[in-house]
């Protein structure tokens, strides 16, 4: 590493973002349908950060790795992110079932380390599902049966909580920024649980040293504040949105730079536009409604078929 480059990471810390890859055997169907092309938004995204990737210090990929949480899907997620010249890391997400989310992505290079130290900072990557999981006969900590961890929107849960507590307190860093996939209070009704947002207002308070939160799930990439702290949140490569136009968006990823005094600037990166695979059309009243809270999938679903049947 020449002095240059040391000075700078030292100082100044560069990360990308990418969320909710999604990825897929060849030939599986997207769960809940309207799926882009998920390998083809990973390479769109690839090309995309080639020019930044000379930057970097890290990829945090903040979790729906796997859309179904299946273990060939994570191998060609783990195949994926090792084409990264630098480390990768990730958390899991409500897509991701713990044993093979573990068991399958790693590789030289492509962790799920839970802190990672860099310079002045301390990443820490949280489990936002936690609290969905239970022990089996053995003592050992273990996703649900079905599809609990799936529909979750967010379930941090004591011992998750207790653990970010204990962590925050005893890095030796001054600065800490949390990596996970639920962002708690998202300004999206869909995507907003009450319970969740409580959890997290009860520890966040307590992190003197937490300098801002980064997540995914609800594919809509934005920035808000969260009791005092900046949270981001990036698009996703199955689909992504903007509320503001009502609109689909190409595949999104965030890049981050962290600063030795504390501070984090955040921006959204799209795929380059393509009109076949992502175009930036406008959705109807039916998707507002569900982004809003208004109706769930299930009416959705049912909106979609009637309409369907009426052609
Ligand atoms: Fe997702």
């Amino acid at each position: 590493m020449t002095a240059l480059c040391q000075t700078r990471l030292m100082a100044e810390i560069r990360v990308a973002q990418l969320s909710d890859t999604h990825f897929l055997e060849d030939g599986e169907e997207a769960e809940g349908g309207a799926a882009y092309d998920t390998d083809a938004a990973f390479e769109a995204v690839y090309d995309s950060m080639r020019d930044l990737e000379d930057d970097l210090d890290l990829v945090v990929v903040t979790g729906d790795v796997a859309d179904h949480g299946r273990a060939g899907q994570y191998r060609k997620a783990a195949e994926a992110f090792n084409r990264f010249a630098v480390p990768v890391n990730a958390c899991p997400g409500n897509h991701d079932f713990v044993t093979p989310f573990s068991a399958g992505i790693g590789r030289l290079g492509v962790s799920t380390s839970r802190v990672i130290e860099i310079g002045d900072w301390a990443f820490v990557f949280v489990d936002s599902s936690a609290g969905v999981m239970s022990p089996d006969s053995s003592g050992l900590t273990v996703d649900p049966p079905g599809e609990t961890r799936l529909h979750n929107n967010g379930n941090l849960g004591a011992a998750e909580a207790a653990w970010v507590r204990q962590i925050c307190e005893s890095v030796t860093v001054p600065h800490v920024f949390i990596w996970l996939h639920h962002p708690p209070g998202p300004p999206l009704p869909l995507c907003y649980d009450e319970d969740y947002a409580a959890e997290w207002r009860a520890v966040v308070p307590d992190l003197p040293n937490l300098r801002g939160m980064a997540g995914g799930h609800t594919h809509v990439p934005d920035h808000y504040e969260f009791e005092g702290v900046p949270v981001f949140v990036a698009g996703s490569f199955k689909n992504s949105f903007s509320m503001e136009p009502q609109q689909w968006l190409p595949p999104a990823y965030r890049t981050y730079v962290f600063s030795d005094d504390g501070t984090v600037t955040s921006e959204n990166h799209f795929a380059a536009d393509n009109d076949e695979l992502w175009p930036r059309r406008p959705f109807g009243r039916t998707l507002k409604s569900l982004f809003m809270g208004e109706i769930n999938y299930d009416q959705l679903r049912e909106i979609v078929a009637q309409r369907q049947a009426a052609d």
